[in-house]
């Protein structure tokens, strides 16, 4: 499996992932994407909002800000419990979480040897002296302070008075931007329960100890829902908010396979008791099979009524819903499925990652499922010296762009051309050639058909130009290659 340290460098190579600031020396714990890894991005967000909230008459969307108001995030009990343990070295200052510092290698050194210096694999004792770790492990030398709690939101000030009564917070989670507005929705979308309110957006913590790439970073994006159910329907037999959460849980787990997640590389986490957040009657993580070990990719939460009664209680509004059946008010619980986007995309680019043999060389391909891939059709000239090639291929690239993303690229020979493309996981390439724009000098006329090539089976169709859109729609949409590609002949390899 790809080392997570690994990937830095190709995501970089290929126009996916920056370091932030990286002239400036960067920050391990901030990223930028790059002119392809925005368009994964903005994929996985596009068919996550088509799927949860356009294709579901249950379900609306929301862009809340940011910046909120202060008293959101006690109400939330984000002030008083969203933070993690952590203890400071007296010596080189480093800051560490107390609860993840043996799970890193630590430095010793080691009295039995005359000092000399180790670095001892995470947790385990010093084959030497059989010590364990009690000082910093990166300097080996500091005593470490005691334990305390430290507040993982990003703190700031609201208007030009740098004062405690203009101090707010980046919101450290979206959901709150939909409890906050579940009466401006409820209402003015004239809602039945149970149904949901989605938000896609940046959230903001003060991590610790952010890494393992993008994986965790201060500054992150995610999409949330918000789904508000009655606690006293019952579905299946069973309490609504414990069957729905369940059939949540599955419509997750569901979406990531479908869009290309091996399904082996998931798996279920249920929290126990201490590990549940201050607002969870029960939470499921979605683990992926990450370089570093099983990882959340999401949460899936059931947050019963703690918000929505914190925020009425807070604010002194009514947070209710007025249950026709039964003639009373009351308040919804909420089961809440949490997703990173940079999580997702991570997983999405790990996962479509293959290294294959072809005709004895090795070919590196992202096998991204259609409608993630960053670029869906590259249009190639076959050779760059002849103008009729050239300008009919710039101008197939400007048709076509209309509708998909759509590159061209002349800037070497066409086996690397489309290796390139198989690097970045490109679906398809079309090719324009000698025989389709004719040779004038010779008097043959060109047959105006071009060459499709499949990234997977590496197949190659001989298409009209005519029928591109055609084509594409179909391939671009849910028509298989080899249903699409019978109707053409075969071109050569
Ligand atoms: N809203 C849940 C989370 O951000 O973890």
């Amino acid at each position: 499996m790809t080392a997570m340290d690994t990937l830095v460098s190709p995501c970089k190579r290929r126009g996916f992932v920056f370091q932030s600031s990286e002239i400036y020396g960067g920050t391990g714990s901030c990223w930028d994407y790059g002119p392809l890894g925005v368009e994964l991005k903005q994929n996985i967000k596009r068919v996550w909002w088509r799927d949860f909230v356009q294709e579901r008459p249950d379900m609306v969307g929301l862009d809340a800000s940011i910046l909120m108001h202060a008293t959101v995030w006690k109400a939330s009990g984000h002030v008083d419990n969203f933070s993690d343990p952590m203890v400071d070295c007296r010596e080189c200052k480093r800051r560490f979480r107390a609860d993840q510092i043996d799970e890193t290698p630590w430095l010793h050194f080691c009295p039995a040897t005359k000092g000399n210096k180790f670095t001892i694999p995470a947790g385990e004792a010093c084959q030497h002296c059989g010590v364990r770790r009690t000082l910093c492990p990166e300097c080996g030398k500091g005593e470490l302070t005691a334990p305390r709690q430290f507040n993982l939101m990003f703190k700031t000030f609201m208007g030009p008075v740098e004062e405690d009564a203009a101090v707010t917070y980046l919101r450290p989670e979206t959901a709150q931007g939909i409890f906050v507005n579940f009466d401006n929705v409820l209402q003015s979308m004239r809602l039945k329960l149970p149904f949901g309110v989605a938000q896609i957006g940046k959230a903001f913590r003060n991590e610790i100890t952010p890494g393992n790439f993008i994986f965790r970073s201060r500054e992150f994006e995610q999409m949330e829902i918000e789904y508000f159910v009655n606690p006293h329907d019952r579905v299946d037999g069973r309490p609504a908010d414990e069957a729905l959460h369940d059939q949540w849980i599955e419509a997750c787990r569901a979406w990531f396979t479908r869009y290309g997640l091996t399904p082996d590389n998931l798996q279920l986490h249920e929290h126990a008791r201490d590990e549940l957040a201050h607002y969870a009657k029960r939470t499921v993580d979605i683990m992926y099979r990450f370089p570093m070990g099983w990882s959340e990719l999401m949460g899936i939460a059931n947050r019963t009524d703690f918000d929505l009664k914190q925020h009425a209680k807070f604010s002194g509004k009514s947070l209710t819903y007025f249950d026709e059946e039964r003639k009373e008010h009351i308040v919804p619980y909420v089961i809440e499925p949490s997703a990173g986007v940079d999580r997702a995309l991570l997983a999405f680019l790990l996962d479509a990652y293959r290294e294959e043999e072809v005709r004895g060389e090795k070919r590196v391909v992202l096998h991204f499922h259609h409608e993630l891939a960053p670029v869906k059709v590259a249009v190639l000239p076959l050779l760059k010296k002849r103008p009729e090639i050239v300008a009919t291929a710039h101008e197939l690239r400007t048709r076509l762009a209309r509708r998909w993303t759509a590159v061209y690229d002349d800037t070497a020979a066409i086996g690397r051309l489309y290796r390139r493309q198989d690097e970045v996981g490109t679906p398809y390439c079309v090719t324009v050639d000698v025989k389709t724009v004719g040779d004038r000098e010779k008097g043959e006329a060109g047959d105006q058909r071009v060459t499709i090539r499949e990234r997977d089976s590496m197949e190659q169709i001989r298409v009209p130009l005519a029928d591109l859109e055609t084509v594409f729609t179909r391939l671009l949409g849910d028509a298989a290659w080899t249903d699409v590609a019978a109707a053409y002949p075969r071109a050569e390899g």
